[in-house]
């Protein structure tokens, strides 16, 4: 079995065990705190996901770098493969017991998006692909939608946690989507709305100011579905997440000239 292969295994492995994790105590009386503003909740439950994770790699692949968002990643300087972590993305809807959230678990070789797991434990979904092999959705392939109409497209967005404070708060982009999609979702789970656009589900998304692990498996769930990433012009996909557009291909140039303030 290739590396990529063992390493999707693992990742398979350890986002069914933080999903059993995440619909364990759902909606049962959880610690909540803040993070960067009263609006960015971080849970017990974002905590012992992570935990999980992190300390299963540090036994299971000791020398692999891995960036975790609550902390607890390592980096050698000098490793192979990465590993970079949402331990719940959709916190917010998590500690309100909206039913919409998962982990994500993207693994890089040497820069290079490889392997891309996503699961919600809610749905039972669980999402994946390994670079040059395609993505499936519970070991069925995967492929973005045919629309090729903004019109007639079903769009998602979200906002960041320094939405109301800053002047770079999406509110522009979403007021000028409304009225050019067909609809327009905002449902608290990045990485999830990367995996819809990968199966069709939607059409396409966009964000800004994302951060690394809410993107670097549904990147690649999107790419290999046969789907387009980039940043707001057209350009490559960013790993830092502050720019994200995805969509099925087809309607990825109308989109970026929509967002764009000329558009
Ligand atoms: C958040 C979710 C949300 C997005 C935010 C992210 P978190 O991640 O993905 O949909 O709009 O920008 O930070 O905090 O729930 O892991
Ligand atoms: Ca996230
Ligand atoms: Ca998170």
């Amino acid at each position: 079995m290739s590396e990529a292969r063992e390493i999707l295994r693992l990742a398979v492995r350890l986002a069914r065990a933080a999903g059993r994790i995440q619909r364990e105590r759902y909606e049962t009386a959880i610690q909540i705190g803040t993070k960067t503003a009263p609006i960015d909740l971080v849970t017990e439950v974002d905590h012992a996901c992570e935990q999980l994770i992190v300390d299963t790699l540090a036994r299971e692949r000791p020398g692999d770098a891995v960036l975790a968002e609550e902390g607890r990643g390592g980096d050698s300087g000098r490793a192979t493969w990465r590993w970079v972590i949402d331990p719940l993305d959709g916190t917010v809807n998590y500690a309100h017991g909206y039913p919409r959230f998962c982990v994500s678990i993207g693994v890089e070789q040497r820069d290079e998006r490889a392997v891309g797991v996503v699961y919600d434990p809610l749905l039972d979904e669980l999402y994946s692909a390994v670079r040059g092999a395609g993505a499936t959705r519970n070991g069925r392939r995967i492929r973005v939608s045919d629309e090729t109409e903004i019109g007639r497209s079903l769009l998602a967005t979200g906002f960041s946690y320094d939405v109301r404070g800053s002047a770079q708060d999406n509110l522009d982009h979403f007021a000028r989507m409304v009225k050019s999609a067909r609809a327009v979702r905002r449902d608290g789970s990045a990485a999830l709305d990367l995996c819809y656009v990968a199966s069709g589900r939607l059409d396409g998304y966009w964000e800004l100011k994302l951060h690394p692990w809410d993107v670097a498996a549904g990147f690649l769930i999107v790419e290999e579905a046969g789907g387009r990433v980039s940043d707001l012009r057209g350009g490559p996909p960013q790993r830092s997440g502050r720019e994200t557009v995805a969509t099925n291909g087809r309607i990825h140039d109308a989109l970026l000239s929509r967002l764009s303030k000329s558009g």
